[in-house]
């Protein structure tokens, strides 16, 4: 039945080839996710779950959410329609995450028809006691195909003693809310991310096959961009199996493998007498495999992409062209050394082990967190296996979780990892519907409120609710936030371009500087050009004043004079000046006397005299007292 029990899988397909990871099959490690239980109390905590291989997870990010266990349909294998159940959670209220029982159908249906009814994720029980394993999608099924491709909730299984608890607390009337953790998924121990992806160069399997040949001509420009920018490390890899030692001289081993039934690949066509044989795959992924050693050690790895790609659109097995020839032509087209290619590939009738292949076979065995590479395609990010589904803007999401927040390059923050959550009330963030101007940024880890930096000019501020321009430039943008007007051909502005400093009104305004600034009426308001020859006329930010007859008004001074007295003033101004300055002098001396007449005086004598006649500095008597009293 293909109930997506791993191993059955794996030998349903290759009845005589055994994986070379059989011997390891008591470690088999499925890579797992933390599911925490927030309440109820009693069963609150982390918990295992395996995400499943289909739907977005949420790299990088989380999903909070209500536990909901059916009445009926419990395992998810029909329309929860016809039961006139609906998961569709409320406005305002926690997602829903149905519960559904393992068994009967396929993993990627109860997930499909779960969705159907509004869930947002999916737990699926285990029905026996057993580590946990990867929900992979049914392979080579043409119509369970169409609805995988549509299935974009994520999902994961739980353990049955777990899945127990859960269904208790529900029946014992407990709200149960979950919170399914992305967050750790991908580990970032750097600045540079390694992920490999686990592929064949097959391209005649069916929906799956399609699906990766798909992924990567999705995917090739931004593995490019992330391989040239020195931001990841990309190795491809190719699983092989090899052939029962019983069985290497079977036409089937012959047809299958190289070098003596140490390499093999399954038969394109599941039919040894037509087509293309497993032997011709596992040649062209050995050619991939030196195609990336080759570009690799020209310092240009991501060739790679270019050769899978072009080789997938020129050289198709359908077209009759998967074959040596026709990959020649490619590695011609894109300059790569063919001699060193085939030097790297090696004798495939030797009866020898290849020294490329056989590091992919040991490759394939889990080491450390890394669980065993048994589903192709499988994508590995920083050492941990990616789960969802092998789709540009998810893998991106992926690869990207697992940069440190700030060091994750440009494409990470590109259109194809946008969760436009910013168009929406601009994702609770500041804005400025004036300027146009948000706080609200789409990365890969959701939105991010932030204030922005815009034509060079820094805002600050929480993001959330205030973002104020500061420093220089501060004007240049919504002009700082202030009020700012134009009339007849005047400007006038409240802000000023000095770090830190706050709107205020120009001269000849009043008001808080950031909505209103009021025109003053001088002429009222001020007592401007008050003078008996004066008449006053208030300007919006200023006022005219004129002077009857002949009389010319001096601003400054807020009077009218005669023009023709113009010298006269200016003697009197300098009468004036000598005038101050000579009390500048006269005060300056005062100071200077005072200084010495205080420095003379010391504190002792100006004790004594304090107790025939006040002095201006008495306070100072006690203080020396209690000196020496100290
Ligand atoms: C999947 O989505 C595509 C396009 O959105 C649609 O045409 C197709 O009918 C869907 N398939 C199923 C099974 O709903
Ligand atoms: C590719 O080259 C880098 C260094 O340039 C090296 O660390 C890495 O192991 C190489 N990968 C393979 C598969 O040869
Ligand atoms: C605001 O700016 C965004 C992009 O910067 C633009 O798409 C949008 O149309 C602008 N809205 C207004 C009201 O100008």
């Amino acid at each position: 039945m293909g109930l997506d029990r791993p191993l059955q899988r794996l030998f349903l397909g290759f009845l005589f080839l055994s994986l070379t990871v059989s011997s390891c099959v008591a470690r088999f490690v499925v890579e797992k996710n933390s599911l925490t239980v927030t309440s109820p109390e009693s069963i609150k905590g982390n918990h295992d779950s395996a995400i499943g291989n289909f739907g977005i997870p949420q790299y990088g990010g989380s999903m909070a959410g209500t536990v909901v266990y059916p009445k009926e349909n419990r395992k998810g294998c029909k329309g929860f329609d016809e039961f006139g159940l609906s998961f569709q959670s409320k406005p305002g209220a926690l997602p829903t995450f149905l519960l559904v029982d393992r068994g009967d159908c396929f993993f990627a249906l109860k997930v499909w028809n779960a969705q159907k009814a509004g869930a947002s994720a999916v737990l699926v029980a285990d029905d026996i006691e057993e580590a946990l394993i990867t929900m992979d999608s049914p392979e080579e099924d043409g119509s369970s195909a169409q609805y995988i491709e549509n299935i974009t909730i994520p999902s994961a299984l739980i353990e049955k003693t777990f899945g127990e608890k859960l269904k208790k607390a529900i029946s014992g009337g407990d709200m149960v809310n979950v919170n399914l953790d992305w967050r750790e998924a991908v580990p970032h121990p750097d600045d540079r991310v390694e992920y490999e992806l686990w592929t064949n160069s097959n391209d005649e399997c069916g929906v799956k096959c399609d699906m990766l040949m798909e992924f990567i001509k999705d995917f090739k420009g931004a593995a490019q961009i992330l391989e040239k920018g020195g931001y990841t490390q990309f190795t491809p890899h190719y699983i092989t199996w090899y052939c029962p030692s019983a069985f290497i001289v079977s036409r089937q081993c012959k047809s299958q493998c190289i070098n003596h039934g140490r390499y093999c690949a399954p038969d394109p066509e599941q039919d040894f007498s037509t087509g293309y044989e497993g032997k011709d795959v596992v040649l062209e992924n050995l050619r991939q495999l030196c195609v990336f050693r080759v570009a690799n050690e020209t310092k240009k790895p991501w060739v790679w992409w270019d050769y899978v790609t072009d080789f997938q659109i020129r050289c198709p097995m359908k077209e009759k062209k998967y074959n040596k020839d026709c990959a020649d032509t490619v590695i011609k087209s894109l300059a790569l050394d063919s001699k060193k290619i085939e030097k790297c590939m090696g004798d495939a009738n030797a009866d020898a082990e290849n020294p490329v292949l056989k590091e992919e076979q040991n490759a394939q065995i889990g080491k450390g967190s890394r669980g065993d590479v048994t589903i192709l395609p499988t994508l590995v990010v920083n050492n941990r296996q990616y789960r969802g589904k092998l789709e540009k803007g998810a893998v991106l999401k992926a690869i990207c979780s697992g940069f440190e927040e700030t060091t994750e390059p440009a494409v990470c923050l590109s259109g194809d990892v946008e969760t436009n959550e910013c168009l929406d009330n601009n994702g609770g963030c500041w804005k400025d519907e004036t300027a146009n101007i948000t706080a609200c940024k789409d990365t890969f880890r959701g939105r991010v409120c932030e204030c922005p930096l815009v034509d060079g000019v820094q805002f600050k501020g929480d993001g959330y609710s205030t973002c104020e321009v500061s420093g220089p430039g501060r004007c240049k943008i919504n002009n700082g936030g202030c009020w700012h007007e134009s009339r007849d051909g005047h400007t006038f502005s409240a802000c000023l371009d000095i770090e830190g400093s706050k709107c205020q009104c120009p001269q000849g305004f009043k008001g808080d500087g950031v909505k209103t600034c009021a025109d003053i009426d001088e002429c009222k308001e001020r007592k401007a050009c008050q003078c008996p020859e004066c008449s006053c006329k208030n300007t919006w930010g200023s006022y005219e004043c004129t002077c009857s007859g002949d009389l010319l008004y001096i601003r400054d001074h807020d009077t009218c004079i005669s023009k023709r007295a113009n010298e006269e003033k200016s003697a009197w101004t300098a009468v004036w000046i000598i005038l101050i300055g000579l009390a500048m002098a006269a005060g300056g001396a005062y100071l200077v006397y005072k200084y010495r007449l205080r420095s003379y005086m010391d504190s002792e004598i100006r004790a004594i005299m304090a107790q025939y006649m006040p002095l201006d500095s008495q306070a100072e008597v006690p203080n020396h007292v209690n000196e020496e009293h100290a």
